[in-house]
This record gives C-alpha cells, structure tokens and sequence, in this order.
C-alpha cells in the first residue's frame, strides 16, 4: 500500500525498502554528496546518496595506496552516515570508474540499501549478490533502449530485475548519457524518455513492480507533481541539495551555483568521453583556449578517460572544486542549478519542495 506523505506525495519501494518521501538526492562526486548531505536527506525520509568516485583522495592514508583508499573512505562515510541517521542510504558509482568492483563489493559487504549504478550500463552487477545480501540494485540510464538491455541481461543471466529504475534526461548536472547534438532535442528530453522507460519497466510487471525514477533537471514540487502524474514513483534531484549547509563541498563550491546565471550554464567536453553539464568559470575557458597542459594521469581511475588526450585529469579538477579551489577546477550543476538564491537547510529544501508540491496538487486536481 503506498502511504500518502502530509505533503500530499506518495511512498514507494525500492524492493521491500520504503521510501517515506519520494525523493532521491542524486549521488555527487567528487566529495560533494558524502554523509553529511546523504544522511540529512535520509533524516527527511528520502534516499541520501554518497558518491563513490574519487573518495582515495579524499581519504589518504599513507600506508594505503589509492585503491585501498577508496575502499577505506567508503567505509568511513557509510558509518558516518548510520551515525547521523536510521533512514534510507543508497550510493552511486559510476560502472566507468576502474574500481567498480571493489565498490560494489564493500557496499554488499556493508549492507548498503542501495546502490546506484550509472554512467555505463551496469550489466554484472546483480553477480556480486549472495545470498546474505541485503542490497538493492538499481540502475541509472538515459534511454528505454538502455533499460531493455540491462532486464533482459539481469534477467536471462542472473534471474533478477531492477529494483527501480533511474531515467536521466538531459538537463541533469554532471555527465550525460547523451550526444551533443541529442541535449536541446525534445525527442529525448525526459518527458518523451520517461514514458518509454516505464513501459520497459511495465512488460516486467507479472514477475516484479519496477518503479521508475525520474531525473534531470527537476527543481520545484511542481516539477516534481509533473513527473509523478506521468508515472514516475520517484525523483533524483542533485543540484538542489548543492546549496545546502549540509552538502559536503567548500563553501565556495556552493557560491558558484548562488551566483551563476542562466548563461553560465555550460556543456564541456569531459575528458572521459561523454558531454558533461557545469558552470563556466575560469578553468573551463582556460582548457578552451589551451592554457591548461596535460598533466600525467596518476590513478587511470576511469576505464574510459582518454587521458593521453586530455589537457587535464577530471578526477584531480572535480576534487579541487570541491574543496574550493575554482581556479583549478569546475562545479558540475544542472540547467536548473541557477535558480538557486542562498544557502538553505536541507530541512528548509525540502519544505519548500512539499509546499509547492501541495499547491500544484490543490491546483490541478
Ligand atoms: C556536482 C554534481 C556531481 C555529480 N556527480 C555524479 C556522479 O558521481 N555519479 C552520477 O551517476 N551522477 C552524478 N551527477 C548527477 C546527479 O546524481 C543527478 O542525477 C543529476 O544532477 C540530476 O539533475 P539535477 O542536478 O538537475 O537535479 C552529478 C551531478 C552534479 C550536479
């Protein structure tokens, strides 16, 4: 039975999870959604997300190298967060990091709720269950097309479905599942996206409910009303939580999403080969013009980073950012990023969000 929140929003689940309030905060790397941002949005009773990519930097202990790093780190923010909160903790990581693997294992091991796989199609990810896992597994795509594959493969080699279903459109920060010229296409916007998804999820539903999330670009409950009377049970929401006082970047890295303008909304070229959505700055129009040199590639820690390229190393640019150093990195957002006006709880976030969602609801019903 789903259970009608105050805010008029309805729980789902995720497996036998529920999920009180039907938000997800989207997993941010690097190191700006940690235990501090996923465990106060938990507190609200939606999913808090921490971020795989890069925690070896962000945990460097001199007697482990970057690897064992990032295992440690994992470990660290899922206690940190179960100390601050009894609530729903999922993690993101991305199937092109180079340590996909040890990431997946040591969230089974730790029993996270759920984890969240994008940025690739996460097609073995139900091999590393056992029987003792608690885990649920749901994967983040761009297109039906995606979705269809990831099933059938699920199913046919692991007997197993999606326990939810992310669907990214292009308006979402960070990288895209997407080419260049496919972003201002209204034929793959999420609205025309979303649909084709939940049918996928649909022609599963004799042996399992795939409840569909849907993400990119979402920033208000009317958003929010819209997407969940088209189907969707849920949204992943990022860059709303980025100005939070709870978000575990430097204050500086919130302060580009306060003062941006629609303008500075930027697609760039990552260098791991897909387009990526970010605010302009100084570092970004220095790679433009050539300035920045290629630097060596000290982990490989992306498979599909074409590092011999590239002027720069993503990982290394995205850590700087997050610890306020704008001159050496840049702030992924989404389109909507620059409707943000200050600082806020995410207590305060998410208030907003429900009352807007209630007039949406009182408004067109
Ligand atoms: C700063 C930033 C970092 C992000 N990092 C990741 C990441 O590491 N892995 C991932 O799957 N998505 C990442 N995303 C995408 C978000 O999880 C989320 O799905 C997306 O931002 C939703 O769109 P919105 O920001 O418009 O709400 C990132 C987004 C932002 C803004």
């Amino acid at each position: 039975m789903r259970v009608t929140h105050l805010s008029g929003m309805k729980s789902f689940k995720i497996g036998n999870i529920e999920i009180k309030l039907p938000i997800i905060q989207g997993g941010m790397g690097v190191g700006i959604s940690l235990s501090g941002l996923a465990s106060a949005v938990a507190n609200e009773g939606g999913v808090g997300v921490i971020s795989c990519a890069g925690l070896g930097l962000l945990y460097k202990r001199s007697s482990g190298d970057f690897w064992e790093n990032c295992i440690w780190g994992l470990k660290e923010e899922l206690r940190k967060a179960r100390e601050k909160t009894q609530g729903v903790i999922g993690v993101n990581i991305m199937v092109a990091l180079t340590n996909f693997s040890d990431m997946v294992r040591t969230s089974i091991a730790e029993k996270v709720d759920v984890i969240f796989a994008g940025a690739g199609l996460p097609l073995d990810l139900p091999s590393y269950l056992n029987k003792e896992s608690t885990t649920k597994l749901v994967p983040i795509v761009s297109s039906s097309r995606a979705a269809q594959i990831i099933c059938d493969k699920w199913k046919n080699s692991y007997n197993y479905l999606p326990d939810a279903i992310v669907v990214e459109g292009p308006k979402a920060g960070g990288h895209l599942g997407f080419k260049k010229n496919q972003i201002s296409d209204e034929l793959y916007s999420l609205e025309h996206i979303l649909p084709e998804v939940i049918k996928v999820a649909n022609g599963y539903k004799e042996t399992k409910n795939i409840p569909v999330i849907a993400a990119g670009g979402i920033s208000s409950g009317k958003d929010i009303y819209r997407f969940l009377e088209m189907g969707a049970s849920g949204v992943q929401m990022g860059s709303i939580f980025v100005p939070t006082d709870e978000c575990d970047a430097d204050i500086k890295f919130k302060n580009t999403y306060i003062t941006a303008n629609e303008g500075d909304m930027r697609i760039i070229q990552s260098p791991v080969g897909m387009p990526g959505r970010a605010i302009d700055g100084e570092f970004i129009r220095n790679v433009e013009t050539g300035s920045e040199k290629p630097k060596s590639c000290p982990f490989h820690c992306i498979k599909t980073c074409d590092y011999t390229q590239s002027p720069y190393c993503i990982i290394q640019a995205l850590y700087q950012a997050a610890k306020g150093n704008m001159k050496k990195g840049y702030a992924f957002a989404g389109l909507n990023a620059h409707f943000a006006e200050k600082i806020n709880s995410v207590k305060e976030v998410i208030a907003l969000l429900k009352a807007d969602y209630r007039t949406a609801l009182i408004s067109y019903s």
